[in-house]
């Protein structure tokens, strides 16, 4: 059977020049890169893993010594808002959005049950914050802003300069999750004035196991694991070495494919919207949209039998986010931009990658207005 993967938002195939360079770090040079004072082999190590942190700094317009690897963008989004949270004397709130992912939300409400106070600013009907709304919830006391630059299941970039302006003009923190971003839109942390910023390695073909947190030099923050002195005394534990590599691979060969997968999406949403009815794209259209994603409700079907059926025909997907495909709980993204129940669970993701083609597009509207139709005729949600 053929295989259409279009859930590149939950992870992505890693490249064959990613695995050609970390495959020397699982035979020959395997040594932590800790021993460096010990002996060369460590050596090897360390000198991969400064290269890689160099390649990720430069992309961001970073130093080397403000990016930290961890295990992924779950640990990167909880050291940054945990590891914030104790050090900042008389700074006990919050703002972020209902919209961000559950690595921000639930680390958030961990420190709400701490006696922090949390504002969640609204977004709109596209899932754009409402930056007055956002002005107007800043207090004395509050530590961060914590936003996601491009929301992973509609796809709704964030204006995040705006937001580090007011971030700048109110000295507060800025925290940025940008997972489904990075490497797809050009990043500049001194520009946008990025406090924090969370990178991932396995959604651009990178692979799992590997994530960084850029911490801007001078901020107070603390490690959130106990034991060694690893990446500079913030987050103890052996380095991933072959994926650190990977990693930086991935962010060196990254960068051209954006616009070539931005006119397929636009080609699928186009398909989809003339040739199949009853439908609702959740999301923005156009520059404001990341590249790869198209998030789509069909009325009166439930995306999960969506899903199963496509699955059957060898196409992967997702409904709602990730996280939340295995839940009957709607999705917080969901319902902030207004969605009802019969939306919110009507909803199908696709997202793309370099390696998706337009037959498989086509493969896959073909299926869909087939399964559609199948559904609704047997469907008890209404047609
Ligand atoms: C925006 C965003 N942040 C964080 C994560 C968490 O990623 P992981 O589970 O790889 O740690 C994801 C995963 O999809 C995401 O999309």
């Amino acid at each position: 059977m053929r295989l259409v993967y279009l859930d590149n938002a939950a992870s992505t195939r890693v490249d064959e020049r990613v695995t050609e360079e970390m495959i020397p770090y699982f035979n020959d040079k395997y040594a932590v890169a800790t021993s460096v004072f010990s002996y060369r082999m460590g050596l090897e190590s360390k000198k991969a893993i400064d290269s890689a942190r160099k390649i990720i700094a430069e992309k961001i317009n970073a130093s080397s010594d403000e990016i930290i690897f961890t295990s992924g963008e779950t640990e990167s989004n909880n050291i940054a808002i945990l590891g914030t949270s104790g050090k900042n004397k008389g700074k006990s709130h919050i703002i972020t959005t209902k919209t961000e992912h559950l690595s921000v939300l639930k680390t958030i409400e961990k420190l709400k049950e701490g006696g922090f106070l949390v504002s969640y600013v609204p977004v709109d009907k596209e899932g754009f914050i409402d930056c007055n709304a956002l002005k107007k919830s800043i207090k004395k006391e509050t530590l961060m802003v914590a936003i996601c630059h491009a929301n992973e299941e509609i796809g709704t970039i964030q204006n995040i300069e705006k937001i580090g302006k007011i971030c700048r003009e109110k000295k507060i923190l800025f925290h940025v999750d940008a997972t489904q971003t990075f490497t797809k839109m050009p990043i500049d942390v001194e520009k946008l004035n990025i406090t924090t910023l969370t990178l991932s390695g396995h959604t651009i073909h990178g692979p799992k196991g590997a994530g960084a947190l850029f911490i801007k030099k001078g901020t107070k923050i603390d490690k959130i694991m106990h034991g060694g002195f690893n990446e500079y005394d913030l987050r103890p534990g052996t380095e991933n070495v072959p994926a650190i590599v990977g990693f930086g691979e991935a962010v060196r060969i990254s960068g051209k494919d954006c616009k070539k997968v931005s006119v397929l999406r636009d080609y699928l949403i186009e398909r989809i919207t003339n040739e199949i009815p009853d439908i609702k794209i959740n999301g923005p259209l156009g520059k404001d949209r990341l590249c790869n994603n198209v998030n789509i409700s069909f009325h009166h079907v439930e995306g999960e039998s969506i899903l199963l059926r496509l699955d059957m025909k060898g196409i992967c997907v997702s409904t709602g986010s990730a996280c939340f495909s295995r839940s009957l709980e709607m999705s917080p993204t969901m319902k902030a931009i207004g969605n009802n129940h019969e939306l919110s669970h009507g909803s199908i993701r696709f997202t793309l990658s370099k390696y998706t083609t337009k037959e498989e597009i086509d493969y896959t509207v073909e299926s869909l207005k087939k399964i559609i139709k199948e559904l609704r005729k047997i469907s008890p949600l209404g047609k």
